[in-house]
């Protein structure tokens, strides 16, 4: 197929069966969604978000769109909306790592960086006072606002669960890294009616609130979040696995050495989480399980891959270097 511009390419992602050695009943199928043109999952979402609001005429191409996001949303969001003319604001916190915001100063309208932390130490509080702020003050001003946009799941229902569905005969278990939750509202509703016997399992990360948990200093992006999503109330979910970040950098580091996968944090993520699960399962059958590797290693490489890092945060590079 010949395409017109390369951000048509979103979707219709490469899907691979993977074995698990610790597992042999389980058959992973995983979507390798950092094959979207802006490299990641994201790419769905952003450009079915856009596509909507101006088919909808809630905005048009005079509206100056606003987004908090220091990661794949923003990368996203600074393409689709470039290609659309619309003006784009992303406002960014100082924990944006070099090579995103390098993407995103490239890409969008203007970056506006929150550097005062809020009351928690973090920096959500004064992003949403920023975004708020910038509302007030711009006209015609648009705030996507990615946890309580329900476009944000619809863009997965319509797509990548549609392409789950089709791919796999017969799911039986789901498994979803959370941050936004748009991924897994979108598809869980789309899978629960092609097999309503699928199991749903949310994967989160230790430190994060999204079902819970304790908040904790966290620092693997793109999995996890300080506030739980108002889209989240849509989702149909059987089960949550939590994962710890040492743990997530293992697995990582696995699937780069045992299977050539060069992934982001949160595929680490959904990775630790199918192995952990199934460890404690008496699966007496052979199983599909279907997931996604969100993003590719390269926007990782001063975090889950740089050992100084990981020695600073979390362990000994010579215990990375165990991994085989
Ligand atoms: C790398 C990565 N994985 C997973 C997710 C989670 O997806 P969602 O926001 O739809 O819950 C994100 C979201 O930003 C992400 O960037």
């Amino acid at each position: 197929m010949v395409y017109e511009h390369v951000l048509n390419m979103v979707g219709n992602t490469p899907i691979i069966k993977l074995y698990l050695k610790d597992a042999q009943n389980v058959s992973l199928y995983v979507k390798l969604e950092y094959f979207n043109p802006t490299g990641s999952v994201k790419d769905r979402a952003a450009r079915y978000v856009i596509d909507r609001l101006l088919e909808e005429k809630m905005i048009d191409k005079n509206t100056t769109i606003i987004e908090s996001s220091s990661g794949n949303f923003g990368i996203a969001l600074s393409n689709y909306c470039r290609s659309k003319e619309l003006k784009f604001i992303c406002v960014i916190d100082p924990l944006i790592s070099y090579t995103n915001e390098t993407i995103i100063r490239k890409m969008s309208t203007e970056v506006v960086k929150v550097v005062e932390p809020d009351i928690n130490g973090g920096y959500l509080l004064n992003r949403i006072k920023k975004i708020n702020k910038l509302l007030e003050e711009i006209p015609n001003s648009y705030w996507i606002n990615q946890y309580g946009n329900k476009y944000n799941a619809e863009a997965y229902n319509k797509t990548l669960a549609f392409e789950m569905c089709n791919e796999v005969t017969n799911i039986d278990y789901v498994f979803i890294g959370v941050s936004s939750g748009g991924t897994i509202t979108g598809v869980s509703s789309k899978v629960k009616k092609v097999y309503p016997n699928a199991k749903i399992i949310a994967v989160d990360i230790v430190g994060s609130v999204v079902f819970g948990g304790k908040p904790q200093k966290r620092f693997i992006p793109g999995i996890g979040s300080s506030k739980v999503p108002e889209i989240l109330e849509f989702a149909q979910i059987d089960d949550v696995v939590f994962v710890r970040e040492y743990d997530v950098i293992l697995s990582c580091n696995e699937l780069l050495k045992t299977y050539n996968i060069f992934a982001g944090g949160s595929s680490g993520a959904v990775f630790t989480a199918i192995k952990q699960y199934f460890k404690t399962q008496n699966i007496d059958k052979q199983v599909n399980v279907v997931t996604l590797f969100a993003d590719r290693g390269d926007r990782y490489s001063e975090t889950v891959y740089n050992e100084e890092w990981c020695m600073e945060h979390f362990c000994a590079p010579d215990q990375l270097r165990r991994v085989e």
